[in-house]
């Protein structure tokens, strides 16, 4: 029942975490096409308000999956495979929070283009990581 209970309590908070990490490169994309002072503010504070809401949630679904992995004995290539993209995952997501910065402060180099294939990262990394969890490959 509590292994049952942590499972369904981590898919919540990788749900929830997945949906900033859409939405925030979103975000970037319309910033980088913006050039007036009104729209570019208004972006600015909402990344940062995403950014603050969504890293709180990483955290617990990362925690709540290695609760998972080491609270019950768990084992299996497919963990460290897992393991390894969740690790991208958190690079992903600490690189955003640098754009987030350059953005808010007028220092974004990149254009709206670059981000649309930014933004198609973490779509990658789910498949990847649900077939694996999923199917335990290895
Ligand atoms: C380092 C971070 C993570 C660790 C250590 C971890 C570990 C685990 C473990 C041990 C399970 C239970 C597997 C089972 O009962 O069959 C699990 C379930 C699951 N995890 Fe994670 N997880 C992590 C992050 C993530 C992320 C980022 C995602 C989404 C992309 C994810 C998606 C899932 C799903 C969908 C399940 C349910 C699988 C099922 O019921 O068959 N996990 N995770």
């Amino acid at each position: 029942m509590l292994y049952l209970s942590i499972k369904a309590l981590h898919i919540i908070f990788v749900t929830s975490w997945f949906a900033g990490l859409f939405y925030l490169p979103r975000l970037f994309v319309n910033h980088a096409m913006v050039t007036d002072t009104a729209t570019l503010q208004r972006l600015a504070l909402m990344e940062h308000k995403l950014y603050r809401f969504m890293t709180p949630l990483g955290i617990l679904a990362v925690i709540l999956g290695m609760w998972l992995w080491f609270g019950f004995g768990l084992s299996g290539g497919w963990l460290h495979a897992k393991t390894a993209l969740v690790t991208f995952l958190i690079v992903y997501h600490l690189y955003c929070g640098r754009l987030m910065r350059a953005f808010a402060e007028g220092r974004n180099t990149r254009s709206h283009v670059w981000y649309r294939f930014f933004n198609e990262v973490p779509v990658l990394v789910l498949f990847a990581v649900v077939f694996l969890v999923v199917l335990k490959p290895f």
